[in-house]
């Protein structure tokens, strides 16, 4: 019989990659202000894309889930968010073709502000200091007074995620979503691409069935849903504290959701079955994510399933492999295997970033082909397993930065000092993201094609 859960229940558990807060009290009397505030979502809405999650489940839809690796204060622009947005939508669209299957929407945005580090301090030239652990944190500055935890910024935390969710959701409401427009943009994408004769073709496509849908009278200004869609935000439950402040029991069901995002994941160091991440996230109610490495093992999997989903319902659990290009056959078959035996219903996505880091230059990188590469084998692996590949978890910006090599315009190990921002992770830009988009859309196409083929043989 499971413990009685309670959202502090987490305090009496080891926990690993928690900040080190000087002034407890201080703390918490700031996480006792932050259980003041507004829920940042209505858990109406997570139960919603949980309904989504258990048709990616099924095999009726297709989860596309990406953004910046750590979002940051000082990059808290309407054009960061627009801009992310936009190739967010653009990619939406190019997978929904692809897969002839809606597209799940989930940003890692609105709220991913906390994070894991491999090492508890950094060192530079003779000077050790505590590692950045995100702006929710510390500061990322390699000074004493930047890298001390300061709780007063879960507060700024929480008021920038506000900001960001209530313009994603204006864009998502608000017109900004209108399918001919998000075309138009891809268009000019592939227009402008160096390899644009890889994508025009699929591109013309996808004009094709737009003018074919006008010709029939479904049109934007006539008709809403191609011109609003569905998004949600997601983060790493990472900041216990912060979570625990934000959770809220549901008036309707008793149940009591995390309300920092409609979605929340435990990350590849922190899903120990007996630590605090996992006792925190296995009593809410949200969809949950849960990091799958190579130091997953099936019966260890199985374990955090049985806690974590213990109902074993569609779109409750969405496991995110995270392997490498070069690892993943070699864990991933095993785990698929040992989940479809036991009749697990989980949603398995492609997290094809974290797995594939590598230096160079004095910077952390991630080669395009990798990234695809594993991309690739994943879906790969389902083919071949009979098991459904669900989709894909990218970190990814709107911006033309240059932090992962390679893509259409090939960027290389020289070209990362140009715009290499990012806080934490290299993110693909907004023309890989497009790409990636693209090279997988082709693939889910032509996997259709022949599925259609052999029904009709059938
Ligand atoms: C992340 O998603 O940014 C992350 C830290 O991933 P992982 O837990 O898989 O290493
Ligand atoms: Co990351």
């Amino acid at each position: 019989m499971a413990q009685k859960w309670s959202p502090d229940s987490w305090r009496s558990k080891p926990a690993v990659q928690m900040p080190n807060y000087p002034d407890k009290a201080i703390l918490e009397a700031t996480e006792a202000r932050l259980a003041t505030f507004p829920p940042l979502v209505f858990a109406g809405e997570a139960r919603a894309l949980k309904d989504h999650l258990a048709r990616v489940c099924a095999g009726e839809a297709f989860l596309l889930q990406g953004g910046d690796c750590a979002e940051s204060f000082a990059e808290h622009e309407a054009d960061n968010i627009r801009d992310f947005f936009r190739v967010f939508l653009q990619m939406s669209v190019v997978l929904t073709f692809g897969a002839s299957k809606p597209v799940v929407k989930v940003g890692r945005v609105a709220g991913q502000f906390a994070k894991p580090r491999s090492s508890d301090t950094e060192t530079q030239g003779d000077q050790t200091l505590p590692s950045y652990r995100g702006d929710v944190v510390n500061g990322i500055e390699f000074t004493e007074d930047a890298r001390v935890p300061d709780p007063e910024r879960q507060i700024m935390a929480y008021r920038q995620s506000a900001a960001t969710l209530n313009l994603l959701r204006a864009f998502a409401q608000g017109g900004y979503a209108n399918l001919n427009h998000v075309h138009k943009w891809t268009l000019d994408f592939v227009k402008n691409s160096p390899q644009s004769e890889k994508y025009t073709e699929l591109a013309h496509r996808i004009s094709e069935t737009l003018e074919f849908m006008r010709a029939i009278g479904m049109d934007p200004e006539n008709n809403p849903k191609l011109r609003e869609t569905d998004f949600y935000t997601s983060h790493e439950a990472l900041l216990l504290g912060y979570e625990q402040a934000l959770t809220r029991e549901d008036s309707i069901t008793n149940d009591c959701y995390a309300t920092s995002g409609h979605m929340i994941w435990i990350g590849d160091r922190t899903r120990q079955s007996d630590h605090a991440h996992v006792e925190y996230c296995r009593g809410v109610k949200n969809p949950l994510g849960l990091k799958c490495g190579p130091t997953t093992t099936a019966d260890g999997l199985l374990e955090l399933i049985d806690i974590l989903s213990p109902d074993n319902e569609p779109g409750r659990l969405t496991l995110i492999a995270r392997f490498g290009h070069d690892k993943v056959g070699e864990h991933l078959p095993e785990l698929v295997r040992a989940i479809k035996k036991e009749g697990k219903q989980v949603v398995w996505s492609c997290d094809p970033m974290h797995g594939n880091t590598v230096s160079a230059g004095g910077y952390k990188t991630r080669p395009f082909d990798r990234v695809m590469g594993e991309v690739n084998s994943f879906f790969d692996i389902h083919d071949a397993e009979g098991t459904i590949a669900g989709g894909v978890h990218v970190e990814m910006t709107g911006k033309d930065v240059t932090e992962c090599t390679g893509g259409a315009r090939a960027i290389s190990d020289d070209d990362l000092g140009s715009r290499y921002h990012t806080h934490c992770d290299p993110r693909l830009n907004a023309d890989q993201s497009l790409e990636l988009a693209f090279l997988i859309a082709d693939r889910l196409k032509k996997k259709n094609g022949i599925q259609g083929q052999t029904d009709q043989a059938a």
